[in-house]
């Protein structure tokens, strides 16, 4: 059997390394990551692993047209946090409000993802297609939060994949990740008065979090998805469902420390830990859903894949 061709845009990152990696070990697959930096340490790696690394920039249309070329499947995960981070420093620094970086970094996500997603269009090749988004905020908050533009950019690409290439789409399943095992909000802060740990969020105990190590968990949904499952699957891909209080006392006792959910309001966030609108109304949405998925229909659960390798 001749090996197909995954193409893997943002192989150099915590998700598409993972993808990358998983590909690599599959004598069925080729693989072809691609990088703004060839000469990066994490593209070098994944070249001396087998990894064809081609140079190409979602901003640059011809060089992802090109990337795609023969592709029977790709993966796309896009980031919002590289451009809102410095130019959000830059603001910080000139003593500006902080929302000018979300609008560029939400106008720059959905032209790369649009970018991305016309020529992955164009590729007769592909057999499936596989974005990395999250949920859409407004919708699920009834426009009640506008301003996560992270997951709403992401939200804006799985939509027009739907609306504008109905011919990809049915190659297209979705992967809905987790929270992130090391994100910092999920991170206690010591107590020095109690020698106590506090983990400070506005969510119930009760609420249940998805948590996800990317960088090694991603590839074995993404390989299920393209391998296992039906196009136009959207996964919630996790490696735990914990609750709240339960993430609290499971960190207590691997770390040997004692620690307590401190409740605080969305309103405290903002204004005690400086957290921007930005992070703020995703947390709304969550909290008032009590639902991390909310406004996604029909996805499924790691258990409810047909593979037996996950
Ligand atoms: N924190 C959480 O809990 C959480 C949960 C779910 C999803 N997310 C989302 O995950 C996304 C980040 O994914 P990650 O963690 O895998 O990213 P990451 O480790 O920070 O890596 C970013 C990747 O994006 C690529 N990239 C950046 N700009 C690019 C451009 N202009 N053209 C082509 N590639 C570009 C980088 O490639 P090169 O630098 O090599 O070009 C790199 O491979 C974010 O958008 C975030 O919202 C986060």
């Amino acid at each position: 059997m001749p090996q197909k061709l995954i193409v893997i845009v943002g192989g150099t990152g915590r998700q598409g390394g993972s993808v990358a990696r998983t590909f690599l070990s599959l004598p069925s697959w080729k693989v072809r990551i691609t990088t703004r930096n060839p000469s990066s340490p994490a593209a070098t790696e994944l070249a001396s692993l087998g990894a064809e690394v081609v140079q190409a920039d979602l901003n640059d249309t011809s060089s992802i047209e090109k990337a795609f070329t023969n592709a029977n499947a790709i993966f796309l995960n896009t980031d919002y946090w590289t451009v809102w981070r410095p130019f959000k420093a830059s603001l910080d620094a000139e003593g500006k409000s902080y929302e000018p970086a979300s609008e560029k970094a939400y106008e720059t996500e959905t032209s790369q993802g649009k970018r991305a997603v016309d020529a992955a269009a164009k590729i007769p090749t592909l057999e499936r297609f596989i974005f990395s988004p999250l949920i859409d905020v407004i919708k699920a908050s009834g426009g009640k939060y506008p301003r996560s533009g992270h997951a709403n950019a992401k939200a804006w690409i799985a939509n027009y994949i739907q609306t504008d290439h109905p011919e990809l789409f049915k190659k297209t399943s979705l992967i809905y990740l987790g929270g992130y095992n090391d994100n910092p909000s999920l991170a206690p802060r010591p107590n020095e008065a109690t020698g106590r740990y506090m983990f400070i969020l506005p969510l119930k105990g009760s609420f249940r979090m998805p948590i996800i190590n990317p960088s090694e968990s991603t590839g074995k949904f993404v390989r299920a998805l393209i391998e296992d499952e039906q196009p136009g699957t959207k996964l919630l891909a996790y490696d735990t469902y914990p609750s709240i209080n339960e993430i609290v006392s499971n960190w207590g006792r691997e770390n040997g420390k004692e620690a307590d959910l401190i409740p605080i309001t969305i309103q405290g966030l903002h204004e005690k830990v400086g957290l921007t609108w930005e992070h703020l109304d995703i947390l709304s949405t969550l909290m008032e859903t009590d639902d991390y998925m909310a406004g996604v229909d029909n996805y499924i659960e790691p258990s409810q894949l047909k593979s037996s390798k996950i």
